[in-house]
């Protein structure tokens, strides 16, 4: 990536990473590179304690009860498919033939609508409740009502991919609770951004990356499983872990049970360092951040003349050609802006960020179908979508803000043409 260049697809995978994310991946490779913990010499030693202590400062930060319930996975889709498909096995296991439904929400990812459509075909019912098409919030009592006896699951994500929308996760993990169904909650775009105390929200199971908020590496992540509900999750994926080798069957204990085969030790010798991070800045501060940014860019757009239906807009201005997804209010959401434009395809609006200004954006549907039906933005192909990380400044915005300004006149040919009005 040039160095000139303003990356704003944090969403995606997050990037630039900690220095000492690289180096501690750089010294695994080179200097230790064993198979961790399943040989005796201390290369193999040290490779078992990077991952123990990774687990550890995972556990730290979700305030989980106990860090052998910190399951690496390759990444937040994989931890996704091992809790929703180790669930449905599990139910189809101890009550063969009884019907299942799982229930999600309009603001899911294909990382869950996609597992749940593959189960649909062994005979899974899948419930999904609509969000405002405004916010994209989803209302906890309309997920209340789409349990009933049959559901062996609710799966909801932390913060839209597309909108921003925080979803109040807590109050829907209530709803759970009281009709005794396990909630997994996808905190791909919430974790490192937001606090996620399992034990506050009440969380069943939570998905999330190593890659994105936490700035770890690609190719980690990881599924938390609260010890209470781990007999609730059948494996999905059995093998070697380097104990109980005399055993045929997958070993009990976790985590082993749920990570069979060699980890990703040069990945999670990153991620642990990304972790500490993390906690050493403290989710608190890095939210603080992230919200005078979130404010700057909300300040920017609205002076700027973008639309949304919470702003009185006049028409003019150099944005005036866009309108924001999702919630009006900087407290609502996370550092996600999808914008779309009335005549530019969002291709086009990325395009002409990156070429013309060096801001690297994503276009598209962002694997987020249901959302963008949900907003509207779904048959103009969906949005351009800015996402910003920690290493992002009030500068940076700025600078976005004029590039979204210039991209947008650029379309006063395209909108005269079209009739469209551009200040
Ligand atoms: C809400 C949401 N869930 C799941 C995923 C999948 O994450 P991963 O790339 O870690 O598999 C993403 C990725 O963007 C996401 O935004």
């Amino acid at each position: 990536m040039s160095e000139s260049a303003l990356y704003l697809d944090n969403a995606a995978t997050s990037f630039p990473k900690p220095r000492a994310v690289y180096d501690a991946m750089v010294r695994y490779g080179t200097e230790v590179g064993a198979s961790p913990g399943r040989g005796q010499y201390r290369a193999s030693r040290e490779g078992a304690s990077i991952i123990r202590r990774c687990r550890e400062r995972l556990a730290t930060l979700l305030n989980a009860e106990d860090p052998g319930h910190i399951v690496f996975t390759l990444n937040t889709t994989d931890a996704l498919n091992l809790a929703i498909k180790g669930v449905w096995r599990q139910w189809r296991l101890t009550r063969p033939g009884s019907p299942a439904r799982i229930v999600t929400t309009a603001m899911d990812h294909n990382s869950v609508l996609r597992p749940l459509d593959a189960l649909g075909a062994e005979g899974l019912e899948v419930v999904v409740v609509p969000a405002d098409p405004v916010s994209g919030l989803v209302n906890p009592a309309a997920v209340a009502r789409a349990i009933d006896g049959r559901t062996a699951l609710v799966a909801v994500n932390m913060a839209s991919n597309v909108g921003g929308t925080i979803q109040p996760v807590a109050e829907i993990a209530l709803c759970c609770q009281a009709a005794g169904v396990p909630i997994l909650v996808d905190a791909a775009q919430a974790l490192g951004h937001l606090t996620v105390d399992v034990r506050v929200i009440g969380a069943d199971f939570v998905a999330f990356p190593g890659h994105k908020g936490l700035l770890g590496p690609q190719g980690t992540g990881g599924l938390y499983v609260r010890p209470a509900s781990a007999s609730l999750l059948a494996t999905t994926r059995e093998g070697g872990t380097g104990s109980w080798s005399e055993s045929r069957s997958q070993p009990e204990s976790m985590p082993e049970r749920f990570e069979a085969g060699s980890h990703n030790t040069v990945g999670i010798a990153g991620l642990g360092e990304a972790v500490q991070w993390v906690l050493d800045r403290g989710v608190g501060a890095l939210r603080a951040h992230e919200l005078s940014l979130i404010r700057l860019m909300l300040e920017g757009l609205r002076a700027g003349g973008c639309r949304h239906p919470g702003w009185e807009a006049d028409g003019a201005g150099p944005l005036c050609g866009f309108r924001l997804l999702g919630p009006a209010e900087a407290e609502r959401r996370v550092g996600v802006f999808g914008l779309v434009h009335d005549v530019l395809s969002p291709p086009e609006v990325a395009a002409g960020l990156e070429s013309g200004f060096g801001v690297l954006a994503r276009a598209g549907l962002t694997c987020a179908p249901l959302a963008h039906e949900t907003f509207g933005s779904a048959a103009g192909g969906g949005a351009c979508r800015l996402s910003i990380g920690p290493f992002v400044t009030e500068p940076d915005i700025e600078r976005a803000l004029t590039a979204i300004g210039k991209v947008g006149l650029s379309a006063s040919g395209f909108a005269r043409k079209t009739g469209h009005a551009v200040a």
